[in-house]
């Protein structure tokens, strides 16, 4: 506790995706950082300027500031937090089995960073956590010296350096103002938004913007239902929608969903709050159901386009992670989608660029392969579930001469459908009506494949 509080010194508690890609990006802005971690595997990889996760552009920049000596992977608390002006904590806050933030990592870090933390230090918590955390972190700590605020991060996975080099906005939250604005200088630059608020405000903003837009693209993809419904094209309805800049386009991406250690996590977390509080929060009941069953819409999709029946088929599945540039496979819409077409019968091969290796303890009834040429060969049907950009970029009349069928169900409409069926696949998305090919013996007719009702009359 000798030392004084420095604000050019940061300490980051947690070399996960949050920590480390806020970590790296504090010290290439000249700050002295230290990242504690007790994995001794992602130290070890942090220490060596390696990024354990696949995240563009952080491995160039982890190796650059390890090197320069501004950031440091340590493994005590008292090495990383002596002497920090600004101490982040970042660890996970999982879902319990109830949905609710599991907390007590944030706790522990909290409790052993207050043993080492400087007079006049600033404990920024980072990591999401329902209203009212912060503040009570805060009142326990029985540390009058040290200043609690909220400081919620926006970034993205896939993007996140950039996400962090130009923030959107910088929210921080506490209740005092001077420790507030210490924190809120970390990021941003002059023309960057500040948000200075309390911290379950910040709280509620962090958890508000992830349920938003999953709320929205749950919207969206009911919206997609009714466009198959009554013969709609949910790519023209979406651009029209978002054309309004009240609405925006962003976020309306029809599909197999979110995924990801964010939304679904945040999600359930918010809904379960409310309740706590007397409060039932029925558009997050029903984002979250409508999510689920876009998975199950997906993988009725291949069954019904297959007659009716799994058993024996042979399924290729093009993307396992849940978005792409990532390998993170946490909530991923393939994971569920994978166990369901197994579960009825199928043997699926499946391939990803990256997240091989994080999918494989999880699919281990799955055959993953690298290529997708050979995931594709001798397979009744192709269904794509993450959108990388090498799969719209395959040679479609070649997939379609390797594959034992035709069919080919594409869960994030990025394919193209023309291309496809003038190559004789019957092409499927979500919430668009098939593009037809006749019925042919090694495929049915898209018609078949929809089950789409016709169109609605009008007025
Ligand atoms: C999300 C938020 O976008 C970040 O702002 C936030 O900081 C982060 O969670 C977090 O809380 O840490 P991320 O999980 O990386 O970021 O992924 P997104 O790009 O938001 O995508 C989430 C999911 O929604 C993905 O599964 C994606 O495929 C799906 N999605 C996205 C759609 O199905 N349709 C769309 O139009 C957009």
């Amino acid at each position: 506790m000798a030392a004084e509080a420095d604000d050019r010194v940061i300490c980051v508690i947690g070399a996960g995706y949050v920590g480390l890609v806020t970590a790296a990006g504090l010290a290439e802005t000249g700050r002295n950082v230290r990242v504690v971690e007790i994995n001794p595997e992602q130290r070890a990889a942090v220490a060596e300027g390696r990024s354990p996760i696949h995240e563009p552009g952080l491995d160039e920049l982890l190796s650059a500031v390890v090197s320069s000596g501004r950031l440091r992977a340590v493994e005590a608390m008292s090495e990383g937090v002596t002497g920090a002006g600004i101490v982040i904590v970042a660890v996970g806050t999982p879902p319990t089995p109830e949905g609710e933030a599991d907390l007590s990592q944030v706790r522990q870090a909290v409790d052993e960073a207050l043993i080492h933390a400087a007079a006049g230090s600033v404990v920024a918590i980072k990591s999401t956590v329902p209203p009212g955390t912060t503040r009570s972190l805060g009142r326990v700590s029985r540390r009058d010296d040290v200043s609690f605020v909220m400081f919620p991060e926006f970034l993205r996975e896939g993007s996140a350096l950039e996400d962090l080099r130009h923030p959107s906005r910088v929210v921080v939250g506490g209740d005092d103002p001077a420790a507030v604005r210490r924190v809120a200088s970390l990021l941003g630059g002059p023309d960057t938004p500040r948000l200075l608020c309390d911290s379950v405000s910040a709280e509620l903003i962090k958890y508000g913007s992830n349920a938003f837009l999953a709320t929205k693209i749950s919207f969206i993809n009911e919206m997609a239902q009714l466009c198959e419904l009554t013969g709609a094209d949910i790519e023209k309805v979406a651009d029209g929608m978002g054309l309004d800049p009240r609405i925006g386009r962003s976020f309306l991406s029809a599909g197999l969903g979110w995924g990801g250690s964010c939304f679904p996590k945040d999600v359930r977390a918010l809904e379960t709050s409310a309740g706590y509080h007397g409060q039932s929060f029925w558009l997050l009941k029903a984002a979250i159901e409508v999510n689920s069953q876009q998975r199950r819409r997906f993988a009725g999709k291949l069954l019904h386009g297959l007659g009716g029946s799994l058993e024996g088929r042979r399924l290729a599945i093009l993307g396992l992670a849940f978005k792409p540039f990532t390998d993170d496979m946490r909530q991923a819409p393939a994971i569920d989608v994978i166990r369901q077409l197994e579960d009825l019968g199928a043997a699926v091969v499946a391939t990803d660029p990256v997240a091989m290796d994080r999918a494989r303890p999880l699919l281990q009834r799955t055959t993953l392969v690298d290529d997708p040429y050979e995931a594709v060969t001798g397979a009744d049907a192709v269904g794509l579930v993450t959108e990388w950009p090498e799969y719209r970029a395959l040679d479609w009349g070649r997939v379609l001469r390797l594959m034992r069928g035709r069919l080919v169900v594409d869960g994030r409409n990025c394919l193209d459908g023309a291309a496809i069926s003038a190559c004789g696949g019957t092409y499927v998305s979500m919430g668009r009506r098939p593009r037809a090919t006749p019925a042919t013996p090694a495929g049915p007719s898209a018609d078949a494949v929809s089950g789409a009702l016709p169109p609605l009359p009008l007025g």
